[in-house]
């Protein structure tokens, strides 16, 4: 598995990681999580993301993976209310709780990175809940903090010195964080986990969709028939069942400033699936270039924002 470096953090992170949404609002059951996780971990993967806010997804991630700690870069977010933690959205006494419950629910003494999870710009400006993530860091509890977002937000975030990572989305179907962002993360060293990295499996059928996924994707699916984007453009065969995937993983991995494409799914199947098209590497330029002058084509006027 490539491992790519993480911004400053001095990490080295799998350009596959985890992405821990569907286990957790698709109520996935814990001996399918175990398979899941088992794997990615057996075959090099080292980043798991999650957040407070997916129900369930913390806890199952400590009872599976939770005697393997050592092995791979746990993320979590905060900032709004979840069970158990009351207070206002984005102060310092929810935050600060809301870190306490992480480390509880992941049966673990440190978080290795915690996103601010997807608040707006006037709360990073305000700058009280990155102050909250500091103090946490201070106090030993969460080594790099972070932010999670998309458009100004995350661009004016990755100029913060207190924030060593940021994670947003970038995919065939979302592109703007691609110029908005990844040059300016660059340039501040901060490491770069792209979400919603195969754009939510957005060519299905979105009555094949499960659950929150048949209507999170359905901006995504207008996308691409926008688009009017075909693997076989980029040279897939018109019958390859994988051909969709694992264009969408290759493009996200093909910009070198992103680290890190967490990957979520409730299907073991696709993990290994997954880990093949990782290990296949970023897209050829010119299939790239193809893909990039698709959505401008459909977006001349760059209206079509990063989704969170
Ligand atoms: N605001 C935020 O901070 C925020 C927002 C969104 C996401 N995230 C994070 O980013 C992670 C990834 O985003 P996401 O889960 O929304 O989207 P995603 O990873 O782009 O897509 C997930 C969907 O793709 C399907 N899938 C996975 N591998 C596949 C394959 N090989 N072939 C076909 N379908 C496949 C999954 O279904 P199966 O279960 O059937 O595999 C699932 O429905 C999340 O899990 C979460 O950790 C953060």
């Amino acid at each position: 598995m490539e491992k790519r470096r993480f911004g400053r953090t001095g990490l080295w992170v799998s350009v596959l990681g985890f992405g821990g949404a569907p286990i957790g609002f698709l109520k996935t059951d814990r001996e399918r999580v175990s398979k899941i996780l088992s794997t990615l971990l057996d075959n090099g993967v080292n980043l798991i993301d999650t957040a407070a806010s997916y129900p369930g997804s913390e806890e199952m991630i400590a009872e599976t993976i939770g005697s393997r700690r050592d092995q791979y870069v746990l993320v979590s977010k905060c900032g709004q209310k979840v069970p158990g933690v009351e207070g206002t959205d984005w102060s310092e006494k929810l935050i600060l709780d809301s870190v306490d419950r992480s480390l509880r629910n992941l049966k673990t003494d440190r978080l290795d990175v915690m996103l601010l999870h997807s608040c707006g710009l006037e709360v990073l400006e305000r700058g009280e809940a990155i102050a909250a993530l500091v103090k946490a860091r201070d106090a030993g509890k969460v080594r790099f903090p972070g932010y999670s977002g998309d458009n100004e937000a995350v661009a004016y975030a990755a100029t913060r010195r207190e924030i060593a990572v940021v994670e947003t989305s970038i995919s065939i179907a979302d592109q703007a964080n691609i110029e908005k962002l990844l040059p300016i993360a660059q340039q501040n060293d901060v490491g770069v986990i792209a979400k919603r990295p195969i754009a939510n499996a957005a060519w299905k059928d979105p009555s094949n969709q499960p659950g929150m996924y048949k209507s999170y994707s359905q901006p995504y699916t207008e996308r691409l028939e926008k688009m009017g984007l075909q693997p076989a453009d980029v040279g897939y065969a018109a019958a390859d069942s994988h051909a969709w995937p694992e264009m969408a993983l290759r493009f996200t991995l093909s910009f070198p400033q992103v680290s890190c494409a967490i990957i979520g799914t409730t299907n073991p199947d696709n993990v290994r699936a997954n880990l093949q098209y990782a290990a296949n590497g970023a897209l050829p330029a010119d299939a790239v270039a193809k893909i990039r002058a698709a959505f401008k084509h459909a977006d001349p006027t760059g209206a079509w924002p990063g989704l969170t």
